[in-house]
């Protein structure tokens, strides 16, 4: 049995034309800087993202982290929203490795006021670390990608420049944001200093995700990823996927968010169940199932052994998230085994 994944947008394969770039790929040394492809690539990034350079790491987690590092000094403390990847899903890492402090601030659907961040940030007092950063996370994954309104994240920006505090974008699926709002990710990419995205999510590569940022920024980055582990050698094997996921992949985004508009709609539509429709901006989609009585463990089981996969969200949601690899029939099919589901459940 085809199982139809809704984990996770990280689970989409490679498509064919990926692996047969990978054969071909021209490659050297990245870490002398000779792996063509991945110097390729990476031009490529900052270009689309109207930055100077880029720099290709292998995990949005790397590049995430590295950002931290590399924007900040031990000790200083940084802004972001209490529910973003970096806080609560990177275990840890800017705390033990680039050994600063987190100073969450409770979020709207992954937007955080520009007028809290302004409160928490620190002023000169002999007992107060600096502030050193602030983060954002566009879409929000665990808002259910919600996309972060390009006002905020001006207002945001501008209050960093104002005070010399620089922005890092969480843009792991920034190419949705960007595909909801219609603009190009450079008009998102303008309000940030530095940004990661991943190659290796709704765009289908196998491996990796780009760090971009000014000159300056992303050699000391380049440093860091040294440090970490993460300078690679003949990386062009997986590079080269990466390309064809940023020149190829970006407009069937569309068609993810149609698919999630559709299975949120029709899980709606479920007596018991319902969905904030007005926050399925792009390709999760987070389902209360409170009202049906069922624990959410025990639906994601049923639904696995009826060949479909998604995850648990806190005590009461389902998180499903559309992506390549899942048609609008299967979408359809989900939708006809929940409703045959609950029916038989609410008649015993
Ligand atoms: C918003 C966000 N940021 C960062 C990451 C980390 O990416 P990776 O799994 O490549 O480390 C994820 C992964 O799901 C994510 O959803």
């Amino acid at each position: 049995m085809k199982m139809i994944d809704l984990r996770s947008d990280t689970v989409t394969l490679p498509s064919e034309k990926m692996l047969q770039a990978i054969q071909v790929a021209q490659l050297g040394d990245d870490v002398y800087g000779d792996d063509v492809t991945t110097n390729e690539l990476e031009a490529l990034a900052a270009n689309i993202t109207g930055k100077e350079a880029g720099l290709f790491v292998p995990t949005g987690t790397m590049g995430n982290l590295i950002a931290v590092m590399t924007h900040t000094k031990p000790g200083q403390e940084i802004i972001l929203e209490e529910s973003c990847h970096i806080y609560l899903f990177e275990v840890g890492g800017i705390a033990r490795i680039a050994g600063v402090q987190a100073r969450p601030i409770q979020g709207s659907d992954g937007k955080i006021c520009c007028e809290k961040i302004q409160k928490a940030m620190r002023t000169e007092n002999i007992h107060f670390p600096e502030t050193g950063l602030i983060c954002l996370e566009n879409t929000h994954n665990m808002a259910g990608g919600t996309v972060v309104p390009l006002e905020n994240m001006k207002e945001i920006y501008e209050l960093g420049q104002s005070i010399g505090v620089p922005i890092h974008l969480d843009g792991a699926r920034v190419f949705n944001a960007a595909t909801h709002l219609g603009v190009q990710v450079k008009e998102i990419a303008q309000y940030v200093d530095s940004m990661m995205f991943c190659l290796s999510k709704g765009l289908g590569a196998p491996i990796g995700s780009m760090l971009v940022g000014s000159n300056t920024f992303i050699s000391q980055a380049r440093k860091y990823r040294k440090m970490l582990g993460g300078g690679m050698r003949q990386v062009g094997v997986i590079a080269a996927p990466g390309r064809i996921a940023i020149e190829e992949m970006v407009e069937r985004l569309e068609l993810d968010h149609k698919n999630a508009k559709k299975l949120a709609e029709g899980l709606n539509s479920i007596k018991g169940v319902s969905v904030e429709l007005s926050k399925v901006h792009t390709n999760i989609v987070n389902v209360d199932f409170s009202e049906t009585g069922l624990a959410c463990t025990d639906i994601v089981e049923s639904l696995k052994k009826k060949g479909i996969l998604a995850n648990v969200r806190g005590q009461q949601e389902i998180r499903f998230v559309t992506h390549k690899d899942v048609t609008t029939e299967e979408i359809s099919n989900t939708i006809k085994v929940i409703k045959e589901m609950i029916k038989a459940i609410s008649i015993q």
